[in-house]
């Protein structure tokens, strides 16, 4: 099959696939609730389980959907009569906020700085003020507004301390930051399929622990489709998902997977670790400043500040590297003037390379930058 013409997504995706995964898609027109691709599906969620935990005490829950779906089925499904903490230090903590309180669901939000590590006493000091009430907490594995990762395996070690069931938003860090899920004390991690998993968009899925997932059926159902009992019980007992799968979305999952198991998950970050060294090389040979310092940094998603340069303006700068096959990511946070490049995906730092001799000859034609500098 011919090349398809590559574009190097530096948004923090749908990240740039390969053509073998594109390609993957292309497969004889099948009925998702035939034996063969039920098997498909058995086969993913089982290779997606393996990549955090053992599949005898963890399955995976696949949902057709976005990322948010998975994390609006634990949110809504897991938590019972009890409070839970959310940790809320970007947009996607914020989220699992909103995404509580439309269900009615009691929460605590524990606000954290976007740019640096939690606090961990603070943490505690907050959970101990009322652990009675509180049955889980929530957090963002990699806060995807910024790049800060948020260190899951002392805030585990609190959860079980407290013997609180841990919920972790893993979106943009599975498939890539190493996790384990026992280690860790996670009881729910969503993720989905377009990320670091170098897959198409349209699955998102959760891992959990079995016995949390058996006991869910005592959980009183607040959502009819995203409910997470009821979609594992269902591909439990029938190999199915309880309504139609992205069927050509699932084989290019399956192909993902094997790419990733062909590269290794550890040597899968080291390539996009050394895209981000190559990055933070450049941004600071052109006195760019960026967000969050290195020990805390998830070296997958770099929010840079933007040029204090009156001929800047991001949406012509998307627009000139878009025309260049590149394509970049604005800022997310209200109170300061932000860019994101993400440097997850099927590139290496040969593109990073690339786009930063782009971000050059950008610079320079809005004089932030003289040529030659
Ligand atoms: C940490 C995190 N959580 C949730 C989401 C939501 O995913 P989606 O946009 O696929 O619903 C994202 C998307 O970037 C994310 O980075």
């Amino acid at each position: 099959m011919p090349p398809v013409r590559r574009n190097i997504l530096l948004n923090p995706g749908p990240a740039t696939t390969t053509d073998s995964v594109k390609y993957a898609q292309v497969v004889p027109d099948i009925c998702p609730r035939e034996k063969e691709f039920g098997q498909l599906m058995e086969y993913v969620a089982a290779e997606l389980t393996r990549l955090v935990a053992d599949t005898d005490r963890y399955a995976a829950v696949l949902f057709s959907g976005s990322g948010t779906a998975a994390v609006e089925s634990i949110i809504s499904s897991a938590v019972g009569d009890d409070e839970v903490v959310i940790i809320n230090n970007g947009a996607y903590g914020k989220r699992m906020c909103d995404i509580a309180r439309t269900y009615g669901i009691k929460f605590r939000e524990f606000k954290s700085s976007p740019y640096e590590a939690v606090n961990l006493s603070d943490l505690e000091q907050f959970i101990r003020t009322s652990s009675d009430s509180i049955s889980h907490l929530a957090v963002v594995h990699h806060e995807t507004t910024t790049g800060l990762l948020n260190d899951i395996e002392a805030i585990g070690q609190l959860c079980s301390k407290y013997r609180i069931i841990m919920i972790v938003d893993a979106m943009s860090s599975f498939a890539a930051v190493p996790i384990s899920m026992k280690s860790m004390h996670i009881g729910y991690l969503a993720a989905s399929s377009n990320k670091n998993l170098q897959g198409m968009a349209g699955i998102s899925f959760c891992i959990a622990n079995k016995e949390l997932l058996e006991d869910l059926r005592q959980v009183k159902p607040r959502s009819y489709y995203l409910n997470l009992y009821d979609q594992y019980d269902y591909f439990s007992s029938n190999g199915q998902m309880r309504f139609t799968p992205p069927v050509q979305t699932i084989y290019a999952l399956k192909q993902a997977i094997e790419e990733l198991r062909r590269e290794g998950v550890a040597q899968r970050y080291e390539r996009y670790c050394k895209s981000w060294e190559t990055l933070i090389g450049g941004l600071n040979i052109f006195g760019l400043k960026h967000l969050v310092k290195e020990s805390d940094h998830s070296k997958l998603l770099t929010t840079i500040v933007e040029p204090d340069c009156e001929l800047y303006d991001f949406n012509e700068m998307h627009d000139f590297f878009y025309e260049r096959g590149f394509t970049i990511y604005p800022g997310k946070l209200g109170e300061l003037k932000t860019f994101r490049i993400a440097n997850i995906g099927d590139i290496t730092s040969k593109d990073i390379e690339a786009f930063l001799e782009l971000l050059r000859d950008y610079l320079v034609s809005i004089n932030f930058l003289k040529k030659g500098e």
